[in-house]
């Protein structure tokens, strides 16, 4: 053989070897020891839900098409499970978390080891308890990185920056959350809002923890964030410089240049961020959006500083804060929101479906229950409040959904969830009559046909108080396809949709008094909690369930359970 031969071969080699190393998906293991931890913030301590005792909790990465496995091992004396928000578990929903809709509860001293199956996600995502609510700390990154020998649709990042948005109480976590459920009313507001834990330089004994980021001038960097938060949207900038969104939810979007965005508990956004700025530090703030004018809310501001590497003098003795929409800027919110669009390219193409063979319309509404006797209760007029899909509030099951769904145990829950309000009114009207106010509590669940192409349109109401609601589904992404203020026209309002390059998103915030129209293929065989991602309408019952069934196919069929669920 010639040199010229062997080189010939040997390129030849390598080139296969790189087919073999790219299509290899790995085998990712991981192990989250739950515990009670103590920290500091806001001059006093408390002990916390934590994995593996760090706050916010350890990345999960990944790169697209990987198998992570999670050990997960209760060492704390309450219960909890795990949830991978985002992560679409093809066929496997035996591993999504959501307390009695996918499992039990890991209870204190057992583990359970979570298969977190990763299919054509790709971006940021992140994991969170799905139990009570220990996801205020209990909470990470999980970050899906491309597949080796492919790379992002944009020139690669210097650096990677993750940036989570969450809140803080003084109080115990769990202890916020049953005085809540107690009193009836709204829950006590937070007492700081925090970037990566930390509240940042605006709070009392905080500044020595406050996040810090370094920078080199002319790099760009990718922020990948998520609102941890329980109970608000965000608005986030950072001082003097553009932010550019690439990406939503575990996909990617047409570039997006913008000065500030809106982000609501439960979704994750890919920033670029290039220092091109002078040399200095600079703020970076969020704060809550809040749009309803009767809740208390923690109105503060957290911060984190970006610093610009090198020697330089400053004359201003604290960054630039950055000038974030004002706290009720309903506008601002949804500008952004409806601003962001599919890549929509060869490499990542969108998939909507056109012909629909269920559509649903699905009301959100905040209502009321009778205060229980001898007792007094803090909703609107002494009553209690509570929350409703289509009028109905969902009653948790006593065990799991679908432990229940794929055994055939009768009486956990009934398949009549309707696909419509069970009675049409002017849903936005202002001053509705308040016999609108009382659900029907109930476990009522949607089924699905496998393949069936749903459009599902989520109807904002009134009743007692509009707001948005951030609406989260499990085991699917969703095309975005139409929103708009006002009641939803099913004349109209459907030319006007985006068939070509909408959003594909996994949480979406229904506009305050408005519609939001999503379509999805029901090609994922399981049983999948819907619900909206602010913790209080959680607990008040905004949620429902979609059991999709198996097709015919033998890879159209739910996988069987792993031996080690948790038994109630
Ligand atoms: Cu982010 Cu049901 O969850
Ligand atoms: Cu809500």
């Amino acid at each position: 053989m010639n040199i010229a031969m062997k080189i010939h071969v040997l390129v030849f080699g390598l080139f296969m070897l790189h087919g073999l190393i790219r299509s290899h998906a790995a085998l990712v293991r991981y192990n989250f020891v739950v515990q009670e931890t103590s920290y500091t913030r806001l001059c006093s301590s408390k002990n916390i839900l934590t994995v593996n005792g760090q706050y916010p909790g350890p990345t999960i990465s990944a790169r697209k098409g990987d198998t992570v496995i999670v050990d997960v091992f209760n060492q704390a004396s309450q219960n909890i499970t795990i949830h991978w928000h985002g992560v679409k578990l093809p066929r496997y929903p035996w591993s999504d978390g959501p307390e009695f809709i996918t499992q039990c509860p890991i209870q204190p001293g057992a583990r359970f080891s979570q298969k977190i199956i990763l299919s054509n996600e790709e971006g940021t995502l992140w994991w969170h308890a799905h139990s009570d609510w220990s996801r205020a700390t209990v909470h990470g990154l999980l970050v899906v990185s491309p597949k080796i020998g492919t790379t992002f649709p944009f020139p690669k990042p210097h650096a990677e920056i993750p940036v989570i948005l969450g809140d803080w109480w003084k109080n115990d976590i769990q202890t916020v959350m049953e005085d809540f459920m107690r009193r009836g009313g709204d829950p006590a507001p937070s007492d700081a809002l925090t970037i990566n834990g930390q509240p940042g330089d605006l709070y009392n004994c905080s500044r020595l923890g406050t996040t810090k980021i370094n920078v080199d001038k002319g790099k760009t960097y990718m922020l990948r964030m998520a609102n941890a938060a329980m109970n608000n949207i965000m608005f986030f900038a950072i001082a003097n410089h553009e932010l550019i969104v690439v990406g939503t939810d575990g996909a990617y979007t047409k570039p997006l240049k913008t000065n500030y965005l809106a982000i609501s508990p439960g979704q994750t956004i890919d920033v670029l961020l290039t220092a091109n700025q002078p040399r200095n530090r600079y703020y970076m703030a969020a704060k809550f959006y809040n749009s309803n004018p009767r809740s208390i809310f923690d109105n503060t501001t957290t911060t984190a500083i970006i610093k610009y590497n090198g020697k330089y003098t400053t004359s201003t003795p604290s960054p630039a804060l950055p000038s974030l929409p004002a706290f009720n800027d309903r506008k601002a919110s949804t500008r952004f929101t409806s601003s962001l669009r599919s890549l929509a390219t060869t490499d990542h193409p969108i998939d909507v479906p056109m012909t629909i063979s269920r559509k649903l319309l699905y009301t959100l509404s905040i209502n009321t229950l009778p205060c229980a006797s001898n007792t007094t209760c803090y909703g609107p007029r002494g009553n209690r409040f509570s929350a409703s899909i289509n009028n109905i509030t969902f009653d948790d099951p006593k065990t799991s959904l679908l432990g229940a769904y794929y055994r055939r145990i009768n009486g956990v829950y009934g398949d009549e969830f309707p696909d419509n309000p069970p009675f049409a009114f002017d849903y936005t009207a202002i001053n509705l009559n308040s016999s609108l106010q009382t659900p029907k509590n109930a476990t009522e669940v949607k089924i699905l046909k496998y393949n069936d192409t749903v459009e599902l349109v989520f109807q904002g109401t009134n009743v007692v108080s509009g707001i948005e609601h951030p609406m989260h589904m499990h085991g699917y992404s969703f095309y975005v396809v139409g929103s708009g203020f006002g009641n939803f026209d099913r004349k109209r309002d459907p030319l006007n949709y985006n068939l070509v390059d909408p959003p594909l998103r996994q949480t979406i915030a229904v506009p305050q008094n408005g519609w939001t129209a999503i379509r999805f293929r029901a090609n994922n065989p399981g049983v999948w909690f819907m619900h909206c991602h602010f913790e209080r309408h959680v607990s008040w019952g905004m949620e429902t369930v979609f059991i999709v069934k198996n097709g015919k196919g033998a890879h159209e069929r739910m996988l069987p359970p792993p031996k080690d669920m948790p038994k109630c």
